[in-house]
């Protein structure tokens, strides 16, 4: 299976607009050089975005955000729409990461809505699920991962699937320093594309303190198609550096 690597940065609640403008004028060229053989989305936080836009238009660089709403419009003081989205040429959304999940109580069955919601409108969704520390302890990541994948993506046709990208990311390897094995994360994504139908042609991204000098090792497995990057992306050079250290 033929798979394009992609590397996402997720920046989380870090950069102000003329912060994310700085950091394109540093990254954009270099990661431009990359995108032939690498898909290159950097999420960033809502009010970046139209910055995004403008600063990476001569650029193959592709604009991501870090969570939607299912509803088109409507009232619902707060969120933002699929659509609203697409008009500013965002072209990845992340949803049910586990920081949402957990501090913001996203449900199961609202990650499965947004994710239907951005494959109707034409953005693809970057689906997070993972255990936790607890779960992994019980032995109980198998059980855990396999039931968020299905209640994300149960619903969707085998073709949907294939057009959607997941990232594994276990919670207790977010933020920590304590990555997975690189052996052990392919072990659980190689489970996650048996879980359903039309994920065998899905891109399934590793993250969690994916760093410059792990990343080449977890790309190297046979089932991890790139990363899903937090504190790693939010430098300009190193995010260039370590997408580069999975591609030589
Ligand atoms: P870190 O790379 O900072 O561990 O964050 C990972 C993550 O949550 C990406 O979505």
């Amino acid at each position: 299976m033929n798979r394009k690597p992609l590397f996402a940065a997720n920046w989380k609640m870090h950069k102000t607009p003329p912060q994310a403008a700085e950091y394109v004028s540093l990254f954009w060229g270099a990661a431009e050089a990359l995108v032939p053989r690498a898909d290159i989305v950097l999420c960033a936080p809502f009010v970046d975005l139209e910055t995004l836009r403008l600063e990476l238009a001569p650029s193959s660089v592709k604009i991501g955000a870090q969570d939607c709403y299912y509803e088109k419009e409507g009232a619902f003081t707060g969120e933002v729409s699929v659509p609203m989205l697409a008009a500013l040429g965002v072209a990845y959304c992340i949803v049910g990461h586990s920081e949402r999940r957990r501090l913001f109580a996203e449900t199961d069955e609202a990650v499965a809505r947004k994710t239907a919601a951005l494959l109707a409108g034409q953005i693809t969704p970057i689906v997070c699920v993972g255990e936790s520390l607890e779960e992994k302890q019980q032995d109980l990541t198998v059980q855990r991962v396999s039931s968020q994948v299905r209640a994300a993506l149960g619903d969707l046709k085998a073709e949907e699937r294939g057009k959607i990208v997941i990232a594994y990311e276990p919670i207790w390897a977010i933020g920590s320093g304590l990555a997975d094995d690189p052996a052990s994360a392919n072990a659980t994504i190689a489970m996650i594309r048996a879980t359903l139908e039309g994920l065998q042609s899905a891109r399934i991204l590793y993250g969690g303190s994916m760093n410059v000098s792990n990343c080449a090792a977890f790309c190297a497995q046979q089932e991890i198609d790139g990363g899903l990057v937090g504190s790693a992306s939010l430098d300009a050079r190193t995010f260039v550096q370590l997408i580069k250290s999975t591609l030589a």
